[in-house]
This record gives structure tokens, sequence and C-alpha cells, in this order.
């Protein structure tokens, strides 16, 4: 569902124009991604009450955020991968030096995007403005990625490897909750929305550490058995695959304890997502 709608509208916000900048970002944004974050976002502002029209923007700007992620995450200082996606990692195609400098072009730009969204009021497209600043900030996504080249070839306390999977992969999932409960004016549940983002999202990165360590890289699109070959602490080498696993079923019956009074739809969707096998 929206998928249609959300490959052109990410379509249409990256102009298609010759320069590489433009041709490396829309590689990258617009191969074969899940989009279950724009998804969500959509999901969730509709099943409160907005509309597709105020809430695409937002969808689109934080997959715009989480694609530069991919972009630098993949890059040779950080986690070295040469296939996303299914394809070979940008900085393969257009080089190191092009591929920052996408991932810098959608990080900034998702922010021009969200300072225009049609259909919101200034006070809605500044309160997405900062969540999306803080949740993929320096006490966000960055962070948890610094903890994450930080801890390469160490070995860290359960503490730290939470603190590292919420940072890096919860607080985004959190914020496309966020962005619907703002898109549809629900203030309401706000709160509680943003605390099964981050049980979500936290599962979600703890079921990433299982693929990788479980999958194939034709199945995954990307290469299996890369942070157990760089040294990456995880879930399974924190817990072991079978305690990763349970960890996973008890924050989802958590999370899914909360979602009890919201739609099905958005239950649908946010089951599905832990339901993924690539
Ligand atoms: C991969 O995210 C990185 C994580 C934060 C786990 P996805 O598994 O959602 O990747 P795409 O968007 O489908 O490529
Ligand atoms: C990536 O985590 C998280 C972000 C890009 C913010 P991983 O390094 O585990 O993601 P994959 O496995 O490369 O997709
Ligand atoms: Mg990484
Ligand atoms: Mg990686
Ligand atoms: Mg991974």
């Amino acid at each position: 569902m929206y998928s249609l709608t959300i490959e052109q509208r990410l379509s249409e916000l990256i102009p298609n124009r010759q320069e590489p900048l433009f041709q490396a970002a829309r590689y990258s944004l617009l191969a074969p991604g899940k989009r279950l974050r724009p998804k969500l976002v959509l999901e969730t502002a509709i099943s409160l009450g907005g509309t597709l029209e105020a809430a695409i923007d937002p969808a689109s700007a934080i997959e715009m955020i989480h694609t530069y992620s991919l972009i630098h995450d993949d890059l040779p200082c950080m986690d070295d991968d040469d296939l996303r996606r299914g394809l070979p990692s940008l900085h393969k195609v257009f080089g190191e030096g092009m591929a920052l400098l996408a991932g810098d072009y959608l990080l900034t730009y998702s922010f021009e995007v969200l300072s225009s969204a049609p259909f919101l009021t200034l006070e809605q497209r500044i309160d997405l403005i900062q969540t999306l600043s803080r949740r993929a900030g320096s006490f966000g996504m960055i962070g948890g990625q610094a903890i994450d080249i930080a801890s390469e070839g160490k070995l860290i306390d359960e503490v730290l490897l939470e603190k590292m999977h919420v940072g890096k992969t919860a607080e985004l999932l959190s914020a496309c909750l966020e962005f619907g409960a703002i898109v549809a004016g629900a203030d309401g549940e706000r709160r509680v929305l943003s605390e099964i983002g981050k049980e979500i999202g936290l599962a979600y990165q703890i079921l990433d550490d299982i693929l990788d360590a479980t999958s194939t890289t034709g199945h995954l699109g990307k290469q299996v058995g890369a942070d157990a070959a760089r040294g990456k602490p995880t879930a399974v080498s924190l817990y072991g695959l079978e305690g990763a696993q349970d960890k996973l079923e008890s924050l989802k019956s958590r999370a899914f304890q909360k979602l009890e009074p919201f739609p099905v739809s958005l239950k649908e969707l946010l089951k599905k997502l832990l339901q993924r096998n690539k």
C-alpha cells in the first residue's frame, strides 16, 4: 500500500538532472528499498485522521535521511560494504567523494522539503524539523553510529549495545510514528507512539543483526556475515542467536500491548515490518 505514491514523490523531489550529484542521489534513493519508514509515516498519519497529501512530503524527507545514512554507512571508512539494495553501493559506482556528497545532499535537502511541505501549518513544519533533527542527530542516529564505529573489535555490555541500537535505528523509526501524529494533529497519541516506535525500532535492529548472521546475500541484497567479519558487537554476538530471538519476541509483545487501542491497519504494518526476512 502507498508504494506507488512514495516512489513517484521521491522521483519528483530529486530532479533528473545530468550532473553526477543528482544522478548519484537518484541511484540510491530510487533503488528498491523496502520503504518501511515512509509507509509508517503515511499509515500513522492516515489512521489518526490526517491526509495523504499532507503526509507524503514528510514521509519522503524521512526516506531521504534514511538513504543518506545507508550511503554513508557503506563507505570504506565505516562498514565498507559493496552491496546495497541489491545493487553495488553508491561509492562503488560514483566514487567515495560523490557518495559522501550525495549523502550530504539528501540530508540537507530533507530539511528543505520539510520547511516547505504543503497542507501543514508553520508550527507543524517546525515541529517536524525539530523532531527529525533531534532523532537523526548526536543523541539519535549519528550518536548510535558513532558508538557503532567506536565499538568495532571491542566487547561492549548490554547497556551500551542497547544505546547503540536505539540511537542508530530506533530513534528514526520512532520519528516516523511521531511524524504521523504531527501531520494528523494527534497530540494526545504522540508520546505513546514515540515509545512504541522505540521498541519496534530496537526490535528492527535486533532482527537486522539476526538476518546478517542467518540470511543470504542474494536474498537480503546486502552482504551477509559483514558484522562478524568486522568484529562488530551485535545482538547475536552478545546474546547468541537464540538469546537475540528471545529478546526480539519480548520487545514485540511489549510494543504490541501498547498498540492495542490503535487501528488494525497500523498494527498490521508494524507486524509485517517485524516479520521481514529481508
Ligand atoms: C537497513 O534498513 C538499516 C537499518 C537501520 C536496519 P532497512 O532494512 O529498512 O533498509 P532498506 O530501506 O529496505 O534498504
Ligand atoms: C545501519 O546499521 C544503521 C544506519 C545506517 C543508521 P547497519 O550497519 O547494521 O545496517 P546495514 O546492515 O548495513 O543495513
Ligand atoms: Mg553500520
Ligand atoms: Mg552497515
Ligand atoms: Mg546490519
